[in-house]
């Protein structure tokens, strides 16, 4: 506690528990003065704001009740302060643990911090970026948790990369835009990608993609990013990313009212570079393949109309009845490039359906998965991440409405469980190798006044590669 009276800060930050116990010290006595007079209740979420407390080091100090502790308090406690952090303008922070955190706790702090600082300015001319340079968490047994804490500052930077292109406008982040943002991401160590254009993905048979692709006049790209931390005959995790830069719908199109929102349409994919930045900084002795078919959703003289047939490059001929269900035709010939790779497991990331927002809102992605072991490590993921996920049904019941008398599958099956049938149009490109689908169509970005991407799921998906890292290092 005497450390945290002088440490020189713009913002001091500490987090108070109902365990909290006055030492002899100046901090220790503003606490207690507070907690005595009634400016702060010891509920989680309370914030009480000083300016430039007598006897201690900082400009502000900002104590922050988080009730017992629980990971949600936290969370809480950090975005009830986020106003304040703001306005305030710190160079330096410094957030304090007065007790040892769990580790749950801890990369709950560091997420929430970051996010709640993130600043988007790529497309403003006079841009005021994050404030923040320096952040500092002090927590009195900090050697224990270090590994976490790394973890958890690398995810952040993966968060944040998925977040800036998530944002960036549709006219500032094309296929092309997404395929140079993933050359740079091959800059990083034991990170290499290679770019199909149009001629490759056509000689490749990719005919569902490229349907998707045909109404516009900006150039598909197809991009395979490779990170390889193990030896070469080590299967990879191969991650699939949902690129539709942007989503109007095509000739079935949408309706205008929040049309805009259909450049994040790309969520998938940007989670996809997210991770890969993540894998740069913790470098884990595993194998993992990242691709994006990337293209937008137009209609034009050249697009696909309804009852278009179109053949998958595994041989499924699909009838497009509406061409608003354009992510799964991307990603069904992605699925099937995969097999290439003789993959460990297949997870897709997708903003697959407007149903699966209806279904699970904002707070869990919708998780699809056929493979006990594959699901297990997914859901783990999801909770130590806390980017928390929800099993959904696979029954091929769901199918039915996928039989059409025009072609092997039609693209969609009507509006009831609209998100269970999309997946269950992807699982028909699956036989090959243990699958998982995210769609995170309610998770990827926030509508309304706080309109912007979340950055999900790469939390989820590094989780699960560091898990699995640490499970062939056991073996
Ligand atoms: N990108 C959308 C899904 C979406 C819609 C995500 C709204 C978030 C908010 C996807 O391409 C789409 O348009 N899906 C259709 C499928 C339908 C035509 C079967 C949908 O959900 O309406
Ligand atoms: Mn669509
Ligand atoms: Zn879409």
């Amino acid at each position: 506690m005497r450390r945290l009276s002088s440490e020189k800060t713009d913002v001091l930050l500490v987090f108070l528990t109902t365990a909290f116990k006055p030492e002899k010290d100046v901090l220790s006595n503003w606490i207690a003065k507070v907690m005595k007079s009634g400016d702060l209740t010891p509920q989680a979420g309370q914030v009480l704001d000083i300016f430039r407390p007598d006897g201690l080091a900082c400009s502000r100090l900002v104590l922050l009740h988080v009730g017992e502790g629980a990971v949600a308090d936290i969370r809480k406690a950090v975005l009830a302060a986020e106003g304040l952090i703001k306005s305030a303008k710190p160079k330096a922070l410094t957030l304090s643990f007065l007790q040892t955190p769990t580790a749950l706790a801890l990369r709950v702090a560091v997420t929430t911090l970051a996010d709640a600082t993130y600043v988007y300015t790529a497309t403003k001319s006079k841009a005021e970026g994050r404030t923040v340079q320096n952040a500092t968490f002090m927590l009195p047994d900090a050697l224990s948790l270090r590994v976490e804490f790394d973890r958890a500052v690398a995810a952040v930077a993966g968060i944040e990369l998925a977040k800036e292109w998530g944002n960036r406008p549709a006219n500032h982040a094309t296929p092309t835009d997404l395929a140079h943002a993933a050359r740079d991401l091959a800059k990083l160590p034991k990170i290499k990608c290679d770019i199909l254009g149009p001629k490759e993905v056509a000689k490749l048979g990719m005919g569902a993609f490229q349907a998707v692709a045909q109404g516009s006049d900006e150039p598909l790209r197809f991009i395979v990013l490779r990170y390889s931390g193990a030896a070469k005959s080590a299967a990879p995790v191969v991650l699939v990313g949902k690129g539709i830069t942007f989503d109007s719908g095509g000739i079935s199109i949408k309706p205008a009212a929040e049309m805009d929102e259909m450049k994040f349409d790309m969520c998938g994919a940007a989670s996809v570079l997210g991770v890969f930045r993540a894998l740069a900084d913790l470098q884990p002795g595993i194998n993992v393949v990242g691709l994006i078919p990337a293209c937008e959703n137009l209609p034009s003289g050249r697009s696909i109309k309804p009852g278009d047939v179109v053949t998958s490059m595994n041989g499924q001929t699909i009838e497009i009845l509406n061409t608003d269900a354009e992510g799964r035709l991307v990603l069904c010939d992605s699925l099937t490039y995969s097999e290439r790779f003789k993959p460990h497991a297949v997870v897709d990331i997708a903003t697959l359906t407007g149903a699966c927002v209806i279904a699970l809102g904002a707070v869990r992605s919708g998780f699809f998965c056929a493979d006990e072991d594959l699901s297990r490590a997914m859901v783990m993921a999801g909770e130590s991440s806390q980017d928390l996920c929800w099993p959904m049904p696979l029954d091929d019941d769901y199918a039915e409405g996928l039989k059409t008398n025009f072609a092997d599958l039609a693209n969609v099956a009507g509006r009831p469980g609209g998100a269970i049938t999309a997946a269950k149009f992807l699982q028909k490109f699956t036989g090959k190798f243990p699958w998982a689908h995210l769609d995170i169509a309610g998770t990827a970005w926030k509508s309304g006044k706080a309109k912007g991407a979340t950055g999900r799921p790469v939390g989820l998906l590094v989780d699960y590669l560091m898990a699995l890292d640490a499970q062939d290092q056991q073996a």
